[in-house]
């Protein structure tokens, strides 16, 4: 189990970086969780006066995901897991990256939403459903200017994407990862889709700075 335990430890611990805290704190001498909706990820960054930072978390915060799933295959082939097993460190990495991320340690345990992270590590574990979700984020963000809604709706489709096009064998667990995730960031807009229900949710690019 050891190797399991590394994987998982070591994910947690780069998911959970605050890339958005760290760089608003650094730059604009500001506290993140104070401004807009109050999240740490890359759209709240954006609407809080920093187009380069917003940009720049979301790639960091992709970044850890992507790494802490590369990482644990490399932990696992270290360790000598039999190959079959490499995939369910990945699948581990990946589900403890994201808890990371939104049960950061160093804010205690109130982080962000997981939508970049989570990109970042179904880029390294299925990459064409990550693919064709990051198209639906895209396409629903520039025809609604609601980033949420574009992450809820993204984060619907991935695993049905991930079921239907053609991929390799995949363990319980990776498969059990690749719906959990999605589900835990769709629960983290709680707050969200109250608000786009009530008609009150921001809207990307329109002042957006004033609400909450
Ligand atoms: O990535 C989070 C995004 O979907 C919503 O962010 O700040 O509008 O709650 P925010």
């Amino acid at each position: 189990a050891f190797p399991y335990l590394l994987v998982s430890l070591a994910a947690y611990l780069l998911g959970s970086i605050p890339f958005g805290y760290i760089l608003v704190r650094l730059f604009l001498k500001e506290d993140i969780r104070s401004k807009g909706s109050g999240n740490i990820g890359a759209t709240n960054v954006i609407r809080s006066g920093s187009k380069g930072l917003g940009a720049l978390t979301f790639l960091l915060d992709a970044c850890k995901g992507y790494v802490a799933v590369m990482l644990a295959g490399r932990i696992a082939s270290m360790a000598g897991l039999a190959p079959v097993n490499y995939q369910n460190a990945a699948a581990l990495a990946a589900l403890f990256a994201i808890l990371g991320h939104i049960y950061t340690v160093w804010l205690r345990f109130k982080g962000g939403k997981g939508v970049a992270t989570a990109l970042g590590v179904f880029l390294a574990l299925a990459v064409w459903p990550a693919l064709a979700g990051l198209g639906v984020f895209i396409v629903v963000v520039v025809l609604t200017r609601y980033v949420s809604l574009g992450s809820i709706l993204a984060a619907v489709v991935f695993p049905i994407f991930a079921l239907i096009l053609p991929h390799a064998p995949r363990t319980a667990l990776l498969t059990a990862v690749i719906f959990l995730v999605p589900a835990i960031v769709i629960a983290k807009h709680h707050q969200n889709i109250a608000r786009l229900l009530q008609g009150k949710e921001n809207r990307f690019g329109k002042s957006a700075s004033k609400s909450g």
